[in-house]
């Protein structure tokens, strides 16, 4: 026998077994369970105070909403294609429950406002949930650093040896970009923070409702003012994916700076075998695939985007089904991007520095160029010409093999008189790094200040 459907009062024959299981989903929305009862147990105490039911009736549908709870977390409540959706399911099981009473619930409501005001308290929670795990990764990674951070290595452009920077200035980059990632998802929450419960199927209800009851009940900042768009909006869906996106390429910058640096050519760092993988041929072979599939699932979050910002072009106003096809994509990215981030946060806590070859790396390259420019700037060249001066110098050094620190006095006086021994005070790269005073730099006392400012303020904002 096939099952009853709630909207079925209209139809005449049953819909075919394809279109159920081509309309269906249940099978992906069924994770939204919890949104879905708090938002009627609201819709009912609103209806209540509205006096569009009784105080009575309200108790009992809450009551069997909140025993429909329990039954779904203790797996006893059989969740079926047939009805379609995870509002469908809840309202044919409360049905079963409760009675006729049952039918009471779905006043002034459509499921077009409960899927956007389902969403808006999934996206809620996990936007405060990924918040959270960036601030851990934040953490670790001033952690990583708080020991280490007068190390040196190469800064690179064009992946190109450039200056010399220390450790904890290279670590404290990351933590900026984190940071960036965390307050967008906060802005994101902001907007995201509004109730569209009440706009019904589109144009509202000639029913006396009070939305105004149920956002504050749902912990809203505000309500909608337009039903129209109320259900017809996801931007903040796109926002968040947006939000994710950016997050999944800052990591996946990350993960191919480490990747890198963990080759033969570079090593840089020895991750831990216990986050990384073996080869079924080669027996010598430690593969950073965690770090490269942190890479790859940036894809698919780009993908989701994509998924979503599609989907929604050509609707127009107001809802669509389409719009269905918005949770998969969405709920991919978070989960996605959730356990990138905290596989992320083990694999650096578990990583070895080494910092020797950072240091030894750093004698290729030509690193104090810049500062052997600026030494001239404080003789009174102008930059540009210093720039040549330099440039001519370490041309001929690149040739013989020298360092900048080897070229004697008189040789550096063929290029520029103004050069004295003063120079060797500044060449090199530890005597570089200490001569960065400008806001922001590698200078020591710089870094070491930002250390402690985001160690304190990331324990902070931790409690
Ligand atoms: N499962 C639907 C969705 O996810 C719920 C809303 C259905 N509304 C409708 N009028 N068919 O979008």
């Amino acid at each position: 026998m096939a099952i009853k459907k709630a909207w079925g009062g209209r139809f005449k024959k049953k819909t075919a077994s394809s279109v159920e299981s081509f309309t269906e989903s249940i099978s992906f929305d069924q994770r939204l369970y919890k949104y879905d009862i708090e938002g009627s147990i609201a819709h009912t105490t609103m209806l209540a105070k509205c006096n569009l039911i009784t105080n009575r009736e309200k108790d009992t549908i809450i009551k069997g909403l909140k025993g429909i709870l329990k039954d779904i977390e203790n797996s006893k409540l059989k969740l079926k294609t047939e009805h379609e959706d995870i509002h469908m399911n809840i309202e044919s099981a409360l049905v079963k429950r409760i009675g006729d009473v049952a039918k009471k619930l779905h006043t002034a409501r459509s499921r077009n406002d409960q899927i956007a005001l389902d969403l808006r308290l999934w996206a809620r929670d996990q936007i405060q949930e990924i918040t959270k795990v960036i601030l851990n990764l934040q953490l670790e990674i001033i952690t990583k650093a708080k020991p280490v951070w007068q190390g040196v290595l190469p800064g690179f452009t064009h992946l190109q040896h450039a200056q010399p920077i220390l450790v904890g200035h290279y670590f404290l980059a990351y933590v900026e970009m984190l940071e960036r990632d965390r307050t967008r998802l906060g802005d994101c929450l902001k907007r995201l923070n509004k109730s569209p419960l009440g706009a019904c199927a589109l144009g509202g209800t000639t029913l006396n409702t009070n939305p105004e009851i149920t956002g504050k009940l749902l912990g809203f900042d505000s309500v909608f003012d337009n039903s129209l768009d109320a259900v017809s909006d996801r931007d903040f869906i796109l926002e968040y994916a947006a939000a994710l996106s950016i997050i999944s390429m800052h990591l996946s910058r990350f993960s191919e700076e480490w990747i890198i640096w963990s080759s033969q050519e570079f090593d840089f760092l020895d991750i831990d075998d216990s986050y990384c993988t073996g080869s079924s041929i080669m027996p010598q072979k430690k593969n950073p695939d965690v770090l490269e599939l942190i890479r790859g699932k940036c894809g698919r979050v780009y993908g989701n985007l994509f998924s979503l910002l599609t989907i929604m072009k050509g609707l127009p106003l107001s809802y669509n089904r389409d719009m269905q096809e918005d949770k998969e994509a969405i709920f991919d990215s978070s989960d996605t991007v959730k356990e990138c981030l905290s596989i992320l946060t083990e694999l650096i806590k578990k990583t070895t520095l080494k910092l020797d070859n950072m240091e030894r790396s750093c004698s290729k390259g030509f690193l104090d160029a810049t500062v052997l420019a600026e030494y001239l700037v404080g003789k009174e060249v102008p930059f540009r010409e210093a720039h040549e001066i330099v440039g001519k110098i370490v041309g001929v050094c690149g040739k013989s093999g020298k360092e900048l620190s080897d070229v004697s006095i008189k040789d550096f006086k063929q290029y520029s008189p103004l050069i004295d021994k003063g120079v060797y005070n500044i060449l090199g790269v530890k005597n570089y790094i200490k001569q960065f005073k400008s806001h922001g730099s590698t200078s020591p006392k710089s870094v070491q200040k930002q250390i402690s400012a985001w160690e304190r303020k990331l324990k902070k904002l931790m409690v």
